[in-house]
C-alpha cells in the first residue's frame, strides 16, 4: 500500500524539524568531494519542502549551517555560502508559487553580506504567503540562541522592562529566535548519528525523535512519510500515564 495513503491526515505534526546530515559521507560513497554532496542535498530540500507543503505541514525547520560549522575548512564554508545564495535566488519563485513563507533563525549578522541581502529579499518576497512556513537555521546553535535570549532579558530587566517573577516558559519563549513558531512535535536526523548537535535544545523538550541511516541527499518524500508513520505510532504522554492519555485525546493531549 502507498505509505502516504496510510497516514492519518488528522494527526500530522504541525512542526517538523530536520537535521540534514550526511552530505559529505554520501558524496564520498559516490567517489565525489563533499561539496558535491551539499549540491545534491539541495534537491532533497526541494523535495521535502514540496512534500511538507502538499500534505499541509505548517512549519518546517531545516538545520542548514551550525555555529560550529564555521570551523570547517574555508573552502567548504565558502562553497556552502555560495550554494545558499544561488539556491535562494533560484528557488524564491518556486517558494512564491507554492505559497511558502521563508524565515531565518540564527546569528544573521554573522552571515556574509551577500547572503543576508539574498535572504532578506526572499523573506520580503514571500512575506504574504500563508502556506508552509520554511524556517532555515543558519549560523544557528541552541546555546548561541539561549545566551542571546539571556542577554536580551538581562538588558530588559536592567531597563526596568522585565521583572524576575514575570519570567515563565511563555516569556522565555518570546526571547528566543523561534518566538513566532510552535515547538516541533517531530525531529528527524538523517545519516545515522544519534545526537542533537546544538539544535533547538529548548524547543525539542517533548519532540518525538526519529533517526534514519539514510544520508540527506538520498532522503526524499517517501522517507518523510515513513518518519510520519512512525511518529503516528507513538504515544505522546507529556509526563502523564498511558491511561490518562487514552481517556483524553491521544495525540493532541
Ligand atoms: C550536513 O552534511 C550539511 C552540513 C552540516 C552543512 P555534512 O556536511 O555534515 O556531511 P557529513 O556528516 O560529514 O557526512
Ligand atoms: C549538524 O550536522 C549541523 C547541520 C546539519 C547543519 P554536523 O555534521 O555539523 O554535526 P556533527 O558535527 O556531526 O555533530
Ligand atoms: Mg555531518
Amino acid at each position: 500500500m502507498d505509505i502516504l495513503q496510510s497516514l492519518d491526515r488528522s494527526r500530522l505534526p504541525q512542526h517538523i524539524a530536520i537535521i540534514m546530515d550526511g552530505n559529505g559521507r554520501w558524496a564520498k560513497e559516490q567517489g565525489q568531494d563533499r561539496v558535491f554532496g551539499h549540491h545534491e542535498g539541495v534537491l532533497s530540500v526541494r523535495d521535502i519542502v514540496n512534500g511538507c507543503a502538499e500534505i499541509g505541514i505548517s512549519y518546517l525547520t531545516l538545520y542548514a549551517f551550525s555555529t560550529e560549522n564555521w570551523n570547517r575548512p574555508k573552502e567548504e564554508v565558502d562553497a556552502l555560502m555560495e550554494l545558499l545564495v544561488n539556491t535562494i535566488r533560484k528557488e524564491v519563485e518556486v517558494l512564491k508559487k507554492n505559497n511558502v513563507r521563508l524565515h531565518v533563525i540564527g546569528d544573521f549578522e554573522s552571515l556574509p553580506a551577500v547572503c543576508q541581502k539574498e535572504l532578506n529579499e526572499a523573506k520580503e518576497m514571500t512575506a504574504a504567503n500563508t502556506g508552509l512556513n520554511l524556517i532555515l537555521a543558519l549560523s544557528y546553535s541552541s546555546r548561541w540562541e539561549m545566551i542571546d535570549a539571556a542577554k536580551k532579558m538581562v538588558a530588559d530587566a536592567a531597563a526596568g522592562k522585565l521583572k524576575p517573577e514575570e519570567v515563565d516558559d511563555a516569556v522565555f519563549h518570546k526571547y528566543l529566535n523561534t518566538a513566532p513558531f510552535p515547538d516541533p512535535e517531530l525531529m528527524i536526523r538523517t545519516s545515522g548519528e544519534y545526537r542533537i548537535s546544538n539544535f533547538l535544545l529548548y524547543q525539542l523538550a517533548y519532540a518525538e525523535l526519529y533517526f534514519t541511516p539514510v544520508h540527506w541527499p538520498a532522503f526524499r518524500k517517501q522517507n518523510l512519510y515513513e518518519a510520519l508513520l512512525d511518529y503516528q505510532k507513538r504515544e505522546r504522554r507529556f509526563g502523564k500515564t498511558s491511561e490518562q492519555i487514552q481517556t483524553n485525546s491521544p495525540q493532541h493531549a
